[in-house]
């Protein structure tokens, strides 16, 4: 019998795979030559081993990227809707940004003080966000475990609790997932030598009885949480999920910790801002300073009290909390003119204009193929998932992820001059994307689904 994936028959799948990987290989001479140079001297011929996660038969290597477009080295030209997985949510190099950092690094790259640049952008954080304090990081792996620290030394107590199948950065914490009835180490981990387990509880995203029973033994510091979870396809917070998860932790005194590193793309002052919620930290990286590693973490009045509190109470030494000064001033130089000139009420509204247009083509394409697929969006990203319903959990998310489906998509449309993110199917929607760009997508989304068709007569 024929097996199906998500729709389409797996040898049409399989046959699309293999004619868009040498028509990949057809049109990448250098950059394949370039994989082998660089495959003598780096793990798995990449500098970041995930580099190579792309599905392609080696990495495109990349000549320049601006605005929304990335050129390769072998002269291809693309309209890049995956943006650096979120890094370049804002365009690529944008412009102020640019010029900020060019400045700054005639100024100096690194220094132990602050200078102008971080009091505009500390008033910047604060109007934007809503949260009165905040701290530098240099990567919002750095800022979650920060924000851990904190709250477990405000509360005295040892435990967070996340959703299975989050992912908040390299922060050693939270790499646990949901077995059955327990909670156990991610099976992926490399050289974990703790049991996460031991202070990490992790319940089901939506799932309110099970946050209530995890709080309610009184020894969960923080819950750190994405708004949306993006890291698992795409899993949208039911109706009131996110509000009785803040009530439920007031109630437990337990503090709440938002990820909005990849939900900045919800509007201005990311997704809290937008929905009215109001936690304990926040935090943003990646994006926030256009692309430049930096990220940042804020928090309420009351939580700096109580960071006052910890600080002036603690024994001498170091506390733990800190990350590298190198290149800080470079870092908030392009933070303040990122928030200062990109991340504008008028760049949001081109964004998710164009991320809204993307929505309608892609739902349209999918109603008149009859394709057993879904859209999901928050704000200026996109998801297409390959199940008649949206997941509820990461786990079902995780779980309905298709084999070779996604991979074959993806590839088709590099090939036709579309990036869009690998591991799941994101689209982010930049200011600087061109609206005739977001219609190539969609066009090759459809050709894609007819060839696919199409192969399955052959
Ligand atoms: C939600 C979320 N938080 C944190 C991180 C880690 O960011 P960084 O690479 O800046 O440490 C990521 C990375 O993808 C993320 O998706």
């Amino acid at each position: 019998m024929t097996e199906i994936i998500a729709g389409m028959p797996r040898a049409a799948v399989e046959r699309m795979l293999a004619a868009e990987r040498d028509r990949f290989t057809g049109l990448h001479p250098k950059s394949r030559a370039l994989a082998a140079r660089g495959a003598a001297h780096w793990l798995h011929g990449v500098p970041m081993h995930w580099m190579n996660d792309w599905g392609t038969p080696f990495p495109v290597h990349v000549a320049e990227a601006r605005g929304a477009a990335l050129a390769d080295v072998d002269g291809n030209r693309y309209v890049d809707f995956c943006l650096g997985d979120t890094g370049a949510m804002f365009g690529h190099s944008p412009a102020p940004v640019a010029e900020a950092l060019a400045v700054q690094a005639g100024k100096g790259l690194t220094t132990m003080l602050p200078g102008e640049d971080a009091v505009a952008a500390g008033e910047l954080l604060a109007a934007r966000f809503g949260l009165p304090c905040w701290q530098m990081a240099q990567t919002a792996s750095d800022a979650n475990r920060s924000v851990i620290r904190w709250a477990r030394a405000m509360t005295g107590r040892p435990a967070i609790l996340v959703f299975d199948q989050c992912y908040h950065g390299m922060v050693d914490d939270t790499f646990v997932c949901v077995d059955g009835h327990r909670v156990v180490n991610r099976p992926g981990l490399v050289g974990q030598a703790a049991d996460l387990a031991v202070n990490t509880r992790c319940v089901e995203f939506n799932d309110l009885p099970a946050v209530d029973a995890a709080l309610r033994r009184r020894d969960v510091a923080l819950v750190l949480a994405e708004p949306v979870m993006t890291n698992a396809g795409m899993v949208l917070p039911e109706p009131g999920f996110l509000e009785s998860l803040h009530d439920l932790a007031r109630r437990h005194r337990t503090l709440v910790a938002m990820d909005e590193t990849h939900t900045l793309s919800s509007g201005v002052g990311g997704y809290c801002r937008v929905a009215g919620l109001e936690p304990d930290f926040l935090v943003a990286g990646k994006a926030i300073a256009g692309g430049y590693p930096c990220a940042v973490y804020g928090f309420t009045g009351e939580v700096e009290q109580r960071m006052r509190g910890v600080l002036a109470s603690k024994p001498a030494g170091h506390s733990g909390v800190g990350t590298t000064l190198a290149g800080n001033p470079m870092a908030t130089a392009a933070l303040h003119a990122c928030l200062e000139s990109v991340m504008t009420t008028a760049a949001y509204g081109r964004m998710i204009a164009l991320a809204e247009r993307l929505e309608d083509g892609l739902e349209r394409l999918i109603e008149q193929e009859e394709l057993p697929w879904h859209v999901q969006r928050v704000g200026a990203r996109l998801e297409v998932g390959f199940t008649r319903r949206p997941p509820r959990t990461g786990r079902q998310s995780v779980d309905a992820l298709p084999s070779l489906l996604p991979e074959a998509v993806r590839l088709y449309l590099l090939n036709r001059g579309v990036i869009i993110t690998p591991f799941h199917n994101m689209m982010l929607l930049s200011p600087e994307t061109p609206s005739a760009a977001v219609d190539q997508l969609a066009s090759a989304w459809s050709q894609c689904v007819t060839d696919l068709r199409i192969a399955a007569r052959d």
